[in-house]
């Protein structure tokens, strides 16, 4: 029996039609909406949350265990479990992603491969009968011409006089024109929760444009194993995950065009930076090898390959650079990001950390590069905790205990605030409020060094007692008494797990480079949840080294920082193939100082 489902999302409606019986998210995938499935729709994380109405099944067990009465109440249910029996309408809670779009890169002269230039070609005589092809490479001293370029050739020239403008990429006419083209450039951070485009004038360096959002492919599972496991366990699961992200990436463009009076065919070329999964499902390539021993991915990239090849909507003969990739789990975000910041021209000892659901890292020293990656999982995405969310309006960004404040020296109570992204009412804690949370915890003596969360009579400060509850059998502490937001024990062990990860990667690279701990000179933090965390919160629960406290600086979105320098300067190219040279790359699973360091850094 054919349904009619209205949906409602991004401030417009559609309309879809669906077979009696499928869930929501298999009506999501059939229909190819966009929508977040943490755990790859498993029925595992209870995140698939929308609210709906009309003919669905009733919630079972598992699916109440989820939510609250309160949500179930007012109509919220998950996309795993909700069946559509009837006619129904769907409505998909609100989700303003704050994206990290901006980051610090070292100063560089603009000089990108693209240029544009005005050329006369020789008129052609019987005595002199010069090809197209080769009076267009002499007058613009240029080695080849694209496909695109030659077939508009002919006609250009007899039209215009034997005078036309060309665009040129290195050595290689990629267009001919009858008037001064534009010519523009994407660069692209690819990143495993977001993507960012930076959109360049490639005659002036000037920032054009930015369009970014969550990663379209985020229906497939939040952490890079899940979307491997989807390309080798659906059906076309690769090209469908390609789709997804470069159908994105062209939704991009047509925005950018939309707003700057751009046309597609003005973008002449683009750089990609992301970890090495998302080069290769953006380059169409399998990442069926990144997840099993030995870890062989089917290219570490550094090189380029036609925008149309992959389907990528740009000038038709427009080149895609992809950086270079240390390994399967350090990629050419990591490498572009170093690119920006200057690791490869540095003297100083310093440490290079972007957090995600890995932590990959780098630490330089002594004119070598040394890299690492852990799989820290995705906590502090928000996933596997509790009331965990990811950097959205409403997602409890810092929280702060203040015992010094005059009302709470009156009363003994400590007072314990918390901010939100956009100052809105809280909906959860995205990963710097759940470390703030947690750092806060560990001072008010909440959880001991194990990480447990202490009975009400262990507290040294009554006044914390009535913030102890339990949550589903196991002790939680409360956060906002208003909203019922808490951390559990669960996300705590959660976190253990994810801090320890990282702290040991550090300890690692701090061994293998034979320096110590106080050596380095400087922390640079990556990507938005290093710009976002609070330093002090991090040392304080044991995820960064707290010697390092005052030499930690946030650069931001480096990826997209380096993926732009590759754009506009072309020696980039040059010193990303130099500083892949002086890099080597740690495989931490075959490593025991690892293992002892994980343990020994799971305490607080
Ligand atoms: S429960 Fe539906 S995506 Fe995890």
């Amino acid at each position: 029996m054919k349904i009619h489902v209205l949906l409602y999302a991004d401030g417009g409606s559609a309309s879809l039609e669906a077979e009696a019986g499928i869930t929501i998210r298999e009506l999501f995938a059939q229909s190819q909406v966009g929508f977040d499935a943490p755990c790859g729709g498993n029925g595992r994380c209870g995140k698939c949350r929308l609210y709906a109405a009309g003919a669905l099944s009733e919630p079972e067990e598992r699916e109440r265990s989820f939510l609250t009465e309160g949500e179930l109440r007012s109509g919220m249910r998950l996309a795993c479990y909700a069946r559509l029996l009837g006619d129904c309408e769907l409505r998909l809670p609100e989700e303003n992603a704050s994206i990290e779009t901006s980051g610090r890169s070292e100063a560089y002269d603009f000089e990108p491969t693209v240029t544009v230039g005005e050329a006369t070609l020789t008129i052609p005589t019987l005595k002199n009968p010069l090809d197209d092809r080769g009076n267009l490479l002499s007058a613009a001293k240029a080695a080849d011409a694209s496909y695109a370029a030659l077939k508009k050739l002919p006609a250009l020239t007899r039209a215009g006089k034997w005078s036309l403008f060309y665009v040129k990429d290195g050595e290689t006419v990629l267009d001919v024109c009858p008037e001064k083209p534009k010519a523009a450039g994407m660069a692209v951070d690819i990143g495993t929760t977001t993507v960012v485009a930076y959109f360049y004038d490639l005659e002036t360096g000037r920032l054009l444009g930015i369009e970014s959002g969550l990663n379209e492919q985020k229906g497939f599972g939040a952490d890079v194993i899940s979307r491997i496991a989807a390309c080798i366990d659906m059906p076309e699961g690769l090209r469908a995950l390609q789709e997804a992200i470069i159908g994105q990436l062209n939704g991009f463009v047509q925005s950018f065009c939309r707003k700057s009076g751009f046309k597609r065919g003005n973008l002449y070329q683009a750089t990609i930076a992301g970890n090495t999964t998302m080069q290769h499902i953006a380059a169409g390539l399998s990442p069926a090898n990144i997840a099993s021993a030995p870890f062989i991915p089917c290219s570490l990239f550094g090189f380029t390959l036609g925008a149309e090849q992959i389907g990528l909507e740009l000038a038709q003969a427009a080149q895609v650079y992809f950086s270079p990739c240390l390994s399967s789990y350090v990629g050419g975000d990591i490498t572009a990001g170093m690119l920006a910041c200057g690791l490869d021209r540095m003297k100083d000892t310093c440490l290079y950390i972007d957090i995600g659901t890995n932590g990959e890292m780098a630490l330089r020293h002594g004119g070598e590069i040394v890299c690492c990656s852990t799989a820290a999982g995705p906590a502090f995405e928000g996933a596997h905790i509790k009331y965990g969310t990811g950097g959205v309006w409403g997602a409890i960004s810092g929280v702060r205990a203040d015992t010094m404040r005059a009302d709470a020296m009156r009363n003994g109570a400590v007072q314990i605030d918390f901010e939100t992204i956009g100052g809105v009412p809280p909906i959860g804690l995205c990963g710097s409020g759940l470390i703030d949370a947690l750092a806060v915890m560990k001072r008010l003596g909440v959880i001991d060094e194990t990480g447990r969360i202490t009975d009400p009579d262990e507290l040294e400060d009554a006044s914390l007692a009535p913030r102890l509850t339990e949550i589903d059998g196991e002790p939680a502490f409360v956060i906002d008494p208003e909203s019922g937001i808490c951390i559990t024990q669960k996300d705590v062990r959660e976190v253990q797990l994810a801090k320890a990860a990282i702290a040991a990667g550090i300890t690692c690279l701090i061994k293998e480079a034979g320096i110590r701990v106080s050596d380095v000179q400087s922390l640079l933090l990556a990507g938005g949840f290093g710009s976002h965390i609070n330093g002090a919160s991090a040392c304080e629960i044991g995820l960064l080294p707290p010697e390092l406290e005052p030499k930690i600086r946030a650069v931001g979105n480096a990826a997209g920082m380096g993926a732009s320098q590759t754009l506009l300067a072309s020696g980039s190219y040059q010193r990303l193939t130099e500083l892949v040279a002086c890099c080597s790359y740690v495989e931490l699973s075959g490593y025991p100082y690892f293992q002892e360091q994980y343990i020994e850094q799971m305490m607080f």
